[in-house]
């Protein structure tokens, strides 16, 4: 059986004396959690984030990393440098780096390549605009995104892989999909995998779901038969809220 991870993305908040105290008041809330439980922090707050968990069952991850080992690419992390700092996952392709910072299909794919090859798990990002789900291209975009995304991948890196399927009109709105909307395109992403890859493997990838996630909405899309957890902006950044929504899988 797949066991949910639910994550938060930070984003750009918390510095290292915010980051800290939110991290300490966390771990007391999330002990006896029955899923995986990440935060996907800041750089500038791995230390800090990183001493707090030391001894908990939570993970650090990261917002992205770069696909070289190392070079001339100002304001971008290797993969290395991230484990060295006791990353454990990598967020790769979050709609707001295709969106704002131009990251292509292409680029994402890189990037999830050099993350599996070095040991992080990445968590790839796939999700639809509210135009593109008007205009009846959900599916087949979700399909591309995902597949492109994974492509080189040995099958045990896709296996160990995480997908967060995010509509990019419910990231930060307050509009978040049904529980049946997110449930039937994160089965679209499941069916590809089991395509390209077979059943097994497949069933085995743990696909969130994220955009607008929150403690009153949480447990009807964690109900859902397809969706592994949750990748969680907003309601990660207060330790109540986002304790809540780990609590939904289980203490
Ligand atoms: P949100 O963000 O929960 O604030 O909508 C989710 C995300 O961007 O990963």
């Amino acid at each position: 059986m797949r066991k949910p991870v639910i994550a938060g993305n930070w984003k750009m908040n918390k510095t290292p004396a915010e980051a800290k105290r939110l991290a300490e008041a966390l771990i007391p809330l999330v002990k006896n959690a029955c899923c995986e439980v990440v935060l996907c922090v800041p750089a500038t707050d791995f230390l800090a984030v990183g001493e707090a968990i030391r001894g908990s069952q939570i993970k650090l991850g990261a917002q992205n990393v770069h696909y070289a080992e190392s070079g001339a690419f100002t304001g971008e992390l290797s993969a290395s440098m991230l484990k060295e700092c006791g990353v454990l996952y990598a967020i790769i392709g979050h709609s707001e780096r295709r969106q704002f910072f131009g990251e292509t299909d292409a680029v994402v794919n890189l990037r999830v390549k050099s993350a599996a090859a070095a040991g992080l798990i990445p968590i790839l990002c796939v999700g639809e605009t509210r135009q593109e789900r008007e205009a009846g291209y959900t599916d087949a975009l979700i399909e591309y995104q995902t597949l492109i995304g994974l492509t080189g991948l040995t099958e045990q890196e896709v296996r160990e892989a995480v997908i967060a399927y995010e509509p990019v009109w419910a990231i930060g709105t307050g509009l978040v999909a049904t529980d049946e909307q997110a449930n039937a395109s994160i089965g679209v992403i499941r069916a590809a995998l089991a395509r390209r890859y077979g059943e097994a493997v497949s069933q085995a990838v743990r696909i969130q779901y994220g955009g607008s996630m929150n403690p009153g909405n949480a447990a009807g899309l964690m109900a859902q038969p397809e969706i592994d957890g949750g990748l969680i902006g907003g309601a990660s950044l207060k330790a109540e809220d986002f304790a809540s929504i780990v609590k939904v899988c289980g203490v």
